[in-house]
Formats: structure tokens, C-alpha cells, sequence
């Protein structure tokens, strides 16, 4: 078993779109070990986005993630990482298959609904940040 962190940001948030993300990770058998709305702080986005801080969109990605609440989760299971990618889709939401909640539910690449973490390193790391009491 393993752990991931998933985030419904800012737009899916806005959206009301929490249950519905909330409701697939369940019917897929994932379940939900932390959670909690948030609005991030700008050194928190620049960490967890740090990969990122060369890229031309950094601003406008930190600009977003910080701009309203997101819900922080973290979830578990047999494979939960790459489970809960399947279900997220490909990052453009355009190329994300019809079926996956960015395939269902977004339009455009930035504001594409949930963050999952993309690796065991990253998501030690991630849960870490988000969630540092977690045992
Ligand atoms: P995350 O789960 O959010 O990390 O998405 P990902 O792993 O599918 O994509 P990646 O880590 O490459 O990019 C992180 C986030 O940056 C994406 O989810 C988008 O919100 C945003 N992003 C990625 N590419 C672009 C881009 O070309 N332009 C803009 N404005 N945002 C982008
Ligand atoms: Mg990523």
C-alpha cells in the first residue's frame, strides 16, 4: 500500500467539483487518510511547485494555486500514486481522455482540477509539506 497527496485546486474548489473527485478516488477503492481546506501561502505553493521554478509559467502557476482555497488530501492504497494519475489524466486537459476528471471537467492547461503526486519521492516529500504531524 501506498501514499499519494492529491489536491483539488483552487478551480475545482470554485467549481464544486471536491465531492466529485472525492466520490472517484472512493469508487476506485483509494481512501482518504487526510484532509483539509486551505489556501496556501506563496512559499508553500513555491515549494511544492519547486520543479517548476524555472518555467515560464511559475508566476502564473503560484499566482493560481494561492488565488482561493484548495482541498489537501491524502490518499492510500495499492498503488495510489499512479492510480490516482490514471484518474486525474494527462496534465493538458485537451489530450486527457474523456473518463478522467481533467478529460471530464477542464478546459485549459493550468486550471486543470488536481494536483496527484508523480512519484514515491515526491509524494513522501509532498505529504511531508502538507501534512507534517501526519504518522
Ligand atoms: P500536477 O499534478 O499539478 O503536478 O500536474 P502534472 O504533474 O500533470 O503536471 P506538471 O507537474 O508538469 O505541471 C504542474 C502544473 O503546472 C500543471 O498541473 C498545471 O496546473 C501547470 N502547468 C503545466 N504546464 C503548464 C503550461 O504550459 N502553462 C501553464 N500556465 N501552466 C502549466
Ligand atoms: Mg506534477
Amino acid at each position: 500500500t501506498e501514499r499519494t497527496l492529491v489536491l483539488v485546486k483552487p478551480d475545482g474548489v470554485a467549481r464544486g467539483l471536491v465531492g466529485e473527485v472525492i466520490t472517484r478516488l472512493e469508487r476506485k477503492g483509494l481512501r482518504l487518510v487526510a484532509a483539509e481546506l486551505r489556501t496556501l501561502s506563496r512559499e508553500t505553493a513555491e515549494t511544492h511547485y519547486a520543479e517548476h521554478s524555472e518555467r515560464p509559467f511559475f508566476g502564473s502557476l503560484v499566482e493560481f494555486i494561492t488565488g482561493g482555497p484548495l482541498m489537501a488530501l491524502v490518499v492510500e492504497g495499492e498503488r495510489a500514486i499512479e492510480a490516482f494519475r490514471a484518474l486525474a489524466g494527462a496534465t493538458d486537459p485537451v489530450k486527457a481522455a474523456p473518463g478522467t476528471i481533467r478529460g471530464d471537467f477542464a478546459l485549459e492547461v493550468q486550471n486543470n482540477i488536481v494536483h496527484g503526486s508523480d512519484s514515491p519521492e515526491s509524494a513522501a516529500r509532498e505529504v511531508k509539506l502538507f501534512f507534517p504531524d501526519l504518522g
